[in-house]
Order: C-alpha cells, then sequence, then structure tokens
C-alpha cells in the first residue's frame, strides 16, 4: 500500500475527476473514497481518464454507516464496484463503528476477501476499544486501521496497538485542514526544513509509520502535499511533534459508538 495518497472527501463531480486525474499525473497511486462522500462514480471516470494501468493504483473505499449488517454490507460493497466501475479494490473499511451491525458486517467483509473482491479489508475509527471488541469474533484481522490522528490528536495507545499487531495505521484529516498550520511550534520547524506546514506535518506521519490520505483539489497543493516524502525530519523533531497533543478533532470521536 502506497504510504501517502488521495483522500476525496468533500469533492464532487468535474472537480472531483479532475482532482483525480491531476493526482495520478502527480504520482498519486492511492486513492481513498467511500460511499458516504458520494463521488464514487467521479472517482472511477478521474481513474478512468488517467488512462492508469488499474494494477498499478490502490484503491479504497468504505462501508456507509447506514449499511451495516451482513446482507446490507455485501450489498453496500457491489454497488461501491459499481458506480467505481471496478471488478475490485484494494481495501475496503469499515467506515465507522456503528453499534448495531458492525460485528455482521466485519463477517461480510471477511467474506469479501476471501473471494478476492477486495485485495485487503479494514477498519476505520476503530480506536482501541473496538480493536479488543472485533478481536472476540474476527476470523481475518484488519489489514489497515484509518483513524484521525495529527501531532495535535496523537493516538498513542491505538497507534502502538496497531504497530504491535501488525495492523498499518493510516491517518484522515491528517492536516487538520489547516486549522493548525498557525500553530507557533510549527515555524521553527518550517524554518529548519524550508517546508510548508503540511510538508511538516504529512512527513510527521510518514516517519511514524503512518500512512496518510490528505485531500486537495488544488493542483498546487495535490504537488506540495505528495513532495511531503521527499525528506526526513530529525527523530528529535518528530519526538517534539509527539507533545504537540491537546485532543483538537476534526471529526467525531468513535468513543460515541461504543
Ligand atoms: N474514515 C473517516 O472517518 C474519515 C474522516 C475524514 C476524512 N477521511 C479521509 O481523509 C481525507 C483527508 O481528510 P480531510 O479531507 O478531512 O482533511 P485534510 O486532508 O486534513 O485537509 C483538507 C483541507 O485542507 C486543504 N488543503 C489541502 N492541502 C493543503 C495545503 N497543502 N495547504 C493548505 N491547505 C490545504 C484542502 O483544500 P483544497 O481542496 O481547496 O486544497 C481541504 O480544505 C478525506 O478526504 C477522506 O478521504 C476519512
Amino acid at each position: 500500500m502506497p504510504m501517502l495518497g488521495l483522500g476525496v472527501y468533500d469533492m464532487y463531480q468535474k472537480q472531483a475527476e479532475q482532482a483525480v486525474e491531476t493526482a495520478i499525473e502527480i504520482g498519486y497511486r492511492l486513492i481513498d473514497t467511500a460511499s458516504m462522500y458520494e463521488n464514487e462514480v467521479e472517482i472511477g471516470n478521474g481513474i478512468k481518464n488517467s488512462g492508469i494501468d488499474r494494477a498499478e493504483l490502490f484503491i479504497t473505499s468504505k462501508l456507509n454507516n447506514t449499511d451495516h449488517g451482513y446482507e446490507e454490507a455485501l450489498k453496500a460493497f457491489e454497488k461501491s464496484l459499481q458506480l467505481l466501475g471496478q471488478d475490485y479494490v484494494d481495501l475496503y473499511l469499515i467506515h465507522w463503528p456503528i453499534k448495531a451491525g458492525r460485528a455482521e458486517s466485519w463477517k461480510a467483509l471477511e467474506k469479501i476477501y476471501t473471494e478476492g473482491r477486495a485485495k485487503a479489508i479494514g477498519v476505520a475509527n476503530y480506536t482501541l476499544p473496538f480493536l479488543n471488541e472485533l478481536k472476540q469474533y474476527s476470523n481475518i484481522q484488519p489489514a489497515v486501521n484509518q483513524i484521525e490522528f495529527t501531532p495535535w490528536l496523537f493516538q498513542k495507545e491505538t497507534f502502538e496497538y496497531c504497530k504491535k499487531a501488525g495492523i498499518q495505521l493510516q491517518s484522515y484529516s491528517p492536516i487538520t485542514r489547516g486549522i493548525k498550520f498557525s500553530d507557533e511550534r510549527l515555524a521553527p520547524l518550517c524554518e529548519k526544513y524550508q517546508k510548508t506546514p503540511a510538508q511538516i506535518i504529512l512527513n510527521w506521519n510518514l516517519q511514524l509509520g503512518v500512512s496518510t490520505i490528505p485531500k486537495s483539489v488544488q493542483k498546487q497543493r495535490l504537488q506540495e502535499n505528495f513532495d511531503a516524502s521527499n525528506f526526513t525530519l530529525d527523530i528529535q523533531d518528530v519526538l517534539f511533534m509527539n507533545t504537540f497533543n491537546d485532543g483538537f478533532r476534526i471529526c467525531d470521536d468513535p468513543i460515541i459508538f461504543l
């Protein structure tokens, strides 16, 4: 799985198609969409228009909150494939650990995986209690856990659990949608490495071994974010950024689904 990919939440129609095409042209190979984003058709079109060989891409989609349950999840997966215009996805995730149905949904994902229609299956927003619960009834361990993870939401316990278990952590809303760019502790790092706040934050993810999926529809920012892998933060700067944690979140705390 590529460590840096394109998130496509909140992009629609021609803009979404164009963003995917531009990203692929720049070199992105991982595209992270979801049924919830209501743009699977456009993402599929962008992929086709790019002319790239499908085997070179890594496409992720996710089970929507409204589609939990065994049969429901199987049906929703087929619908996503159809909308994307794909025979398979590289990764299919449970988007949120909705209480009613999450166990049955995981069983459906295991079936999808066994049939080879998703090359890997995983979860999103599964913090520790959800991972522990999943362990009780799963036959297949999730390959990936996608969570909100930034220097300001350094979820150490989940990070360490996934590392130990061999579950690839992937960070969403990785650049805090720009909200934390003004944190004064970032400026000296930008100066030291001659990089932008987005690049410093994305590189922090990569140095920790966390895959990351920043979203942009702007060519210059797509390039800027992609270039975040072209340098290496010193370990003391990575450790310093680990101390930024103040619990800041963009999305809901999954704890509401306990
Ligand atoms: N599993 C989940 O529950 C979940 C939840 C949230 C997100 N996600 C996934 O994670 C992806 C990324 O998260 P996100 O979209 O919430 O937030 P994000 O990637 O942290 O930030 C995206 C926002 O920042 C702007 N931006 C992008 N690059 C920039 C740069 N270099 N400098 C300044 N601004 C920049 C974008 O605007 P422009 O587009 O105008 O550049 C957009 O408004 C999503 O697209 C989605 O695929 C998953």
